[in-house]
């Protein structure tokens, strides 16, 4: 294998390249790039990495979501509040069912590159390039918001700066302080029309842990910073490979490289070609890595990627996302944990029940079922059970704001009230309210198991 350096991916075709006109510019603005001072640090992405070794010996659960696309315009102070509270209060329904630590990953800070199934986008005779995401060029149908354009990678990393910024002072500020659950209520939380059984049972959950706190400082076990201290991390999809190698760094007293625009990048599932660019550059970083896993991956690809990205079989370091739709989970999951469950291949497993179910209403939107969506996330336990491997996390596209982009659920969103309040600049997400009933099927889920065996 060729030595790795943080530009060797150019030496490899690039899967939904990202080709910019302009390459001086491209060159200025990667210049600047480098300059700039890291998102994350590699304190915080060695930590993350030991959550995920834990979690890949079942002590810990992974908790990824976010935005399918952050924007640039949506980098707000409530809506990046409101995020951070339903994964704060999902991540404390998983605690009350599971007993297990549950780490927080963001699709935040960062999501702002899209993979696209089509490289154009065609309206009557104009054909223009598709949208890319803010990272790439703009939404608008104009040829002039289209172009590929260098200087919105410092627009990206500037709003990806803010965005921490601000989670960062909120989980410093006592927000997620774990003793005040009641700080994590979303500020429509009370009006919003939850049934009166997944509030109380919400409420419950923070109650309880607020008094099985308190118990645990009485007995003077673990400091309370311990105890109440919520880890935050964030992850996106490393798409934009000029981004992110610009943003890759040798850091003091440590070996090896670390990209420190986020925490847990991911491979995503179009790009994810073992002798393609994504796969060369991905493989070069100290992080961990995610890879999403298709409906058409082979075993082959499986345990090639877990070699190529963690040649050393080290603990905590790839993390597998399974994305392969309702239709496909039965029959493609199975073989594919087994190969990896025989390569003897330390790895964590993540359902993505998303990805795989998108379709197309009647009334043009893009959506995604509720009960399609927890159909995949308990066929994959089942089909983890058959195998004998472990579920160790979910990965969702959700939003703290009461969207109508799914169907179904409690709150019974139906084809004809998409148009009510369909916000997303990509893929359809979980409103609050879907995305908390998830986290308490999934808990009731997990639980099960446990006290089954
Ligand atoms: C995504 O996570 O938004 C995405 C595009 O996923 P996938 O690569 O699994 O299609
Ligand atoms: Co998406």
């Amino acid at each position: 294998m060729s030595t790795w350096h943080p530009l060797s991916f150019r030496d490899f075709p690039i899967s939904q390249a990202v080709q910019y006109p302009d390459t001086e510019a491209l060159e200025a603005t990667l210049t600047r790039l480098r300059e700039l001072p890291p998102l994350v640090t590699s304190w915080e992405v060695e930590r993350l990495r030991g959550h995920i070794a834990e979690a890949q010996e079942g002590k810990r659960f992974i908790l990824m979501g976010g935005d399918c696309a952050e924007t640039i315009a949506d980098c707000q102070p409530e809506a990046i509040s409101n995020k951070m509270k339903i994964l704060l209060q999902m991540s404390l329904v998983l605690v009350h069912s599971t007993m297990k630590p549950v780490v927080r990953v963001g699709r935040m800070a960062g999501q702002y590159a899209k993979p696209r199934s089509k490289a154009w986008e065609v309206r009557g005779e104009q054909k223009l390039p598709n949208y890319f995401g803010d990272l790439v060029n703009r939404s608008e149908y104009t040829p002039e918001s289209r172009k590929f354009d260098p200087s919105l990678m410092l627009a990206g990393y500037h709003h990806a700066a803010m965005t921490l910024n601000f989670v960062r002072s909120l989980t410093d500020s006592g927000f997620a302080d774990l003793h005040h659950p009641e700080n994590w209520d979303l500020s429509f939380f009370d009006e919003a029309d939850l049934s009166e059984e997944l509030r109380a049972e919400y409420h419950q959950s923070g109650a309880d842990l607020s008094r099985a706190l308190r118990f645990m400082e009485a007995l003077g076990e673990l400091s309370i910073d311990d105890l109440t201290r919520v880890d935050f991390y964030t992850c996106h999809e490393g798409l934009n490979l000029h981004y992110e190698s610009a943003q890759t760094h040798t850091v003091p007293r440590r070996e090896g490289h670390y990209l420190l625009t986020t925490h847990l990048p991911w491979i995503g599932e179009r790009t994810r070609q073992l002798d393609r660019a994504h796969v060369e550059f991905f493989r070069g970083i100290n992080n961990p890595v995610g890879v999403k896993v298709g409906p058409t991956a082979t075993v082959e690809d499986v345990v090639g990627l877990s070699e190529a990205l963690n040649p050393n079989d080290a603990p905590g370091k790839l993390v597998l996302i399974s994305r392969m739709g309702k239709a496909n989970v039965r029959e493609k999951l199975r073989p594919l944990l087994e190969s990896v469950r025989d390569s003897g291949r330390k790895v964590l497993w993540v359902v993505d029940p998303m990805h795989g179910n998108t379709q197309m209403a009647e009334s043009g939107f893009k959506t995604r079922n509720f009960d399609d969506i927890c159909d995949e996330i308990a066929w994959t336990i089942d089909a983890h059970a058959e195998a004998g491997t472990t579920l160790g996390g979910v990965h969702l596209e959700l939003t703290g704001e009461d969207v109508t982009e799914c169907t179904g659920g409690a709150a019974g969103i139906t084809d004809a009230d998409l148009a009510t309040n369909y916000a997303t600049a990509c893929d359809p997400r979980l409103n609050y309210r879907q995305a908390l009933e998830i986290a308490f099927l999934l808990g009731r889920r997990m639980r099960a198991d446990q006290s089954a065996t």
